[in-house]
């Protein structure tokens, strides 16, 4: 049996996810979200801020599952995040290449030089060279002379890993490993087709934008910027003269990032023309809607500009098929279709179900995932990241019982998990 514990640091909230595995089953016995505080544009502004908060939510899974917990999984935006390949040979001699020499090509590929500013945080074996032969993804078992391995080092801002691991410390948590948004997000929202065919990520949460670009089967770029939804919600709040908290409400409920889209063709909340907002004097007004419109196209445009600019950065043997958004920015209306238009691609929105179902037929575990549907936060884009985490923790094959530091009290809650297992089953 393992277990663990996820983590999912975000601009608006901090979520928590526990599953293990079982008889070849994953269980994703908890998942909840908490409000999250001390990050602002996906970087820590105030740490005891950050610390109190994921107290809090370790609290609540302590008083409710009984779970005393260690260690966790801290999945979180990087700061300066980029990615980079390097490569390096090892001579094999005309033998069979085993686990350990694609353990040494692969570390061998990984000394390079890093700026002192910044820390690698995930290294991706890109492809194997073979005695010449490009393109191999598993050499062990080939008689070879040499073996060549390629990876991709992605490097974020040390102070802010360095931060962020002292926060999770100092909540009681020893962090188990950091998990990138970008690289989390796509475990749960691409198929292996995905990768294969070139995919655009995007997850747009509430104060980071963190992307990621497959192809040919490999992650091949990543980038993160410091804006997101609570930047249209600041400009509503600005530019409408309301409280922060209103503006949330009005653009979650009448948000739309299509600029000629009428009133009418919204399918909520009747046929007003005219939104009724209650002001900073917490008097009420009434607002065009045409205004909040506006208003949220601006910042639409401009996060979709600044995706744009990256995908164009790209080499030109990378091709990208589709776009997958994901995040809670994700379900704005109109969104996708905006998307679409600037991205000149398909777009589609990326839910975590996604994942669960590609990695359960790949490995093997679950006959039957749809059995899932009962928890909502599968289908939920805000999840996708907290999700992805247990993907890649199963996928990187460190779960184990003994590292995941949570305490034999799974039996408490046995009775719990029967009913998801039921479900699952
Ligand atoms: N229906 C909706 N329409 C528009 N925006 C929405 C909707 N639902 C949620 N959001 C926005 O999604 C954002 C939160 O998304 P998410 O939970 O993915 O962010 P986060 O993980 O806390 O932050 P980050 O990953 O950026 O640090 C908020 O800005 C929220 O207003
Ligand atoms: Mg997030």
């Amino acid at each position: 049996m393992s277990e663990i514990l996820v983590i999912d640091i975000g601009t608006t909230k901090i979520a928590l996810a526990l599953a293990r595995i079982v008889g070849g089953r994953l269980e994703i016995g908890f998942i909840r979200s908490y409000p999250s505080a001390g990050l602002k544009k996906g970087k820590i502004v105030d740490m005891e801020a950050m610390i109190s908060s994921i107290k809090r939510a370790l609290q609540d899974i302590q008083s409710n599952m009984g779970l005393k917990v260690r260690k966790a999984y801290v999945c979180a935006s990087g700061s300066d995040t980029r990615g980079m390949y390097s490569d390096a040979a090892i001579k094999v001699k005309k033998r069979e290449i085993t686990e350990q020499d694609v353990d040494l090509a692969i570390e061998a590929a990984t000394a390079m030089k890093i700026p002192s500013d910044v820390q690698a945080v995930h290294i991706l074996p890109v492809e194997f060279i073979v005695d010449g032969v490009n393109g191999i993804k598993d050499p062990v078992g080939m008689k070879a002379l040499r073996l060549e391995a390629k990876v991709y080092i992605i490097t974020a801002s040390s102070s802010h890993i360095q931060n962020l691991v002292t926060c999770c410390n100092k909540a009681g948590i020893d962090v188990e490993e950091i998990v990138l948004q970008n690289i989390a997000s796509s475990e749960a929202i691409l198929t292996e087709h995905d990768r294969e065919v070139g995919t655009l990520v995007v997850d747009i949460g509430g104060g980071s934008t963190d992307i990621a670009i497959f192809y040919d089967g490999y992650l091949r770029h990543i980038a993160t910027y410091g804006i997101g939804g609570n930047h249209i919600t600041n400009d509503l709040a600005i530019g409408l003269k309301i409280p922060f908290k209103e503006a949330e409400r009005i653009k979650t409920q009448f948000g739309v990032a299509i600029p000629d889209i009428s009133f009418g063709s919204l399918k909520f909340n009747g046929n007003q023309h005219e939104i009724e907002i209650v002001g900073l004097d917490k008097q009420t007004i009434k607002i065009p809607f045409n205004v909040i419109k506006e208003i949220v196209y601006a910042r639409c445009e401009e996060i979709l500009e600044i995706i744009k600019k990256e995908v164009d950065l790209i080499s030109e043997d990378i091709s990208i098929s589709s776009a997958v958004f994901t995040g809670g920015t994700a379900l704005m209306q109109g969104f996708v279709s905006l998307a679409e238009g600037f991205l000149s691609m398909p777009v589609r929105v990326g839910k975590p179900d996604a994942g669960i179902i590609a990695m359960a037929n790949e490995l093997g575990l679950n006959e039957n995932p749809a059995g899932y549907e009962e928890l909502e936060e599968i289908y939920n884009p805000q999840f996708s990241s907290t999700i992805g985490t247990i993907i890649y923790a199963i996928r990187t094959g460190t779960l184990n019982e003994s590292s995941t530091g949570i305490e034999k009290v799974f039996d408490k809650i046995a009775t719990w998990f029967e009913r998801k297992i039921k479900k699952i089953t």
